[in-house]
């Protein structure tokens, strides 16, 4: 689909998507899904669920979207979450900073890694404009905008919370649960398709960014030491990778790499994540993404989030730009270790020794009553210090004096204070915190990429013909039903004809308005991939017309057998072999 204009007037009119509360003048970057949108967005969640939850043998959850502070204390996103805006004097308007300067000056391509200062400097070393008015941005403060939006939970201010901006910390501040679902065993996976939000400082181009948006997360918890993923299966499957070196080169490109050559090369570090990027070609193809205007590219380090340690985006081709529909991020240890530091609850899982190994354990058993009156106020800490000293380093108790150190001072004292002792034990296992590997799709900017590369014109019937091509398996109608005319009982036979193709769990819809030419045209635009035609013929040998929308080839099939040859057809035939 020619973007923009085009996508949004069909969008609109034919009831995919549209700016939401325009009868109140509308609110930048919420869209409501009209009917044929949310069909299509819920069949694009059913093949994302059939393939990562269902065949993976996931689990799938589904956490509240209002969070408590403290889970974003936690997680970093209170403190890092932020874009860099700057406010036009003139004209009121604020603008990405970061976004500005990577247009403006040429070889900046990760500007959300500077400091607002530099990146203020850079504003007024190239004399920026505002691009609303034209008006000197030169001087103006560069300042950091949390993308959250805030709430209170409850009345009053007591209790400050946040609507969720990722769903993934509904996942893994529940890790002591969950664990426990999955028997205490990595690795395992647990899925969550769900609502989240972002304050977005200049939401654009439609369902593309928005400040309401939905995610479909996996979060596969995996033990860093022994889990590996099925590489052999996918070794040969062949992978578009932009990776950074490319993209700093200055006629770097997408190269085709097999996952075996990209992880041999060190193009994409992690095999998790070249696992991922191969399972998920799959999934785009099945759902209509045209995959000779797709990539996967590489984040440059100033683009990580504050969680990751390598990430890659699927990114879709529309309009001559390329946009994220999905990260694929190797998050480390760094989620669950936070949540274990912050909460009160075990974010690791037992690791059992294949034998049982004896190990020796450096302990101390502070004298309190000489700390105490030798150190006063700070004589816990001094315990602290002395038992986390004794797990890092024995050593330091060989002499008979002991020195710790507890904020800016430190303090000595006589070993035989400290109860330094070294015991024996036997242990069957550790505790480890599972690492964490993410592919986090956007479903909507999925349902737009899809609804922008299936989008086409051709001719029938010497007139110009405007129709989707969706996958049968994502069309938000997989048949149509028309009566040739509303009269001698054409109308009622195709009533029934509808009531049978639903009865067999079929997305129907029914059609007798304007002439047959007009409702074949009217299912082609919205991707039915097939329509029935109820005739005169069909009232002496109850057989119907089948039309596909691709070929606009039509065969006749008995009614009786219809709704197992229009599975067939879903499922591949072509009307010639019905
Ligand atoms: N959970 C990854 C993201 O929200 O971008």
């Amino acid at each position: 689909m020619t973007e923009r204009s085009d996508l949004a007037e069909l969008a609109k009119r034919r009831g995919f998507f549209f700016p939401a509360n325009e009868a109140y003048g509308g609110t930048a970057g919420l869209y409501t899904y009209g009917p044929e949108g949310a069909a299509l967005k819920r069949n694009i969640e059913a093949v994302w669920r059939d393939q990562f939850v269902r065949a993976a043998g996931h689990m799938e959850v589904e956490s509240p979207t209002v969070v408590p502070e403290a889970v974003f204390e936690a997680s970093g996103h209170l403190e890092t979450f932020d874009d860099m805006i700057v406010e036009c004097a003139e004209c009121g308007a604020t603008h990405r900073a970061d976004h500005l300067v990577e247009n403006a000056v040429p070889d900046v391509d990760d500007a959300e890694a500077f400091a607002p200062r530099r990146i203020a400097d850079l504003v007024a070393d190239h004399d920026m404009a505002c691009p609303s008015c034209g008006a000197s941005l030169a001087g103006r403060p560069v300042d950091e905008f949390n993308l959250m939006f805030g709430t209170n939970i409850g009345p009053g201010s007591s209790s400050p919370g946040y609507l969720r901006p990722e769903t993934a910390q509904g996942i893994f501040v529940e890790f002591p649960r969950l664990k426990e679902y999955a028997h205490n065993q990595l690795p395992f996976g647990v899925a969550q398709i769900g609502r989240a939000y972002r304050n977005e400082i200049a939401p654009r181009r439609a369902l593309v960014r928005v400040r309401e948006f939905t995610q479909a997360e996996l979060e596969h918890f995996v033990d860093p030491e022994f889990d590996e993923p099925p590489i052999a299966p996918v070794a040969d499957v062949e992978l578009p990778l932009y990776g950074a070196e490319a993209q700093r080169a200055d006629a770097g490109g997408t190269e085709t790499y097999t996952v075996r050559e990209a992880l041999d090369a060190g193009v994409v570090g992690s095999d998790w994540v070249a696992y991922y990027l191969a399972e998920s070609l799959a999934f785009y193809e099945r759902i209509g993404i045209d995959m000779e205007r797709f990539r996967y590219r590489q984040h440059l380090p100033g683009e990580l989030s504050h969680y990751a340690a390598d990430t890659w985006d699927a990114e879709t081709e529309l309009g001559g730009d390329w946009i994220e529909v999905t990260g694929f991020a190797y998050r480390s240890d760094y989620d669950l270790r936070k949540h274990g530091e912050y909460a009160e609850a075990e974010y690791t899982v037992f690791r059992q020794y294949d034998e049982p190994k004896t190990v020796e354990r450096a302990t101390v058993d502070p004298d309190m009553s000489y700390l105490g009156p030798t150190f006063g106020d700070a004589a816990a800490d001094v315990g602290e210090a002395l038992e986390s000293l004794a797990a890092r380093d024995r050593s330091a108790f060989d002499g008979d004096a002991v020195t710790v150190a507890v904020g800016e001072d430190s303090y000595t004292l006589p070993v035989e204070k400290t109860g330094f002792a070294v015991e024996e034990r036997t242990e069957s296992g550790e505790h480890v915190t599972p690492h964490v590997v993410e592919p986090s799709f956007g479903v909507g900017r999925l349902v737009y990429s899809v609804l922008v590369h299936r989008h086409g014109t051709d001719e029938v019937d010497g007139e110009e013909r405007t129709s989707l091509a969706l996958p049968a398996e994502v069309a938000p109608t997989t048949v149509a039903v028309f009566p040739l005319m509303t009269k001698d009982g054409l109308d009622d036979r195709a009533g029934e004809v509808a009531a049978a193709l639903r009865a067999a769990g079929l997305a129907v819809s029914y059609d007798d308005t304007g002439n047959i030419g007009r409702r074949y045209r009217r299912q082609d635009e919205v991707g039915t991939p097939y329509c029935v035609t109820v005739d005169y013929d069909t009232l002496e040998d109850d057989t119907v017309t089948v039309r596909e929308r691709d070929s606009t080839d039509q065969t006749r099939v008995a009614i009786d057998d219809l709704p197992g040859a229009i599975d067939r057809l879903v499922g591949g035939a072509t009307l010639a072999e019905l």
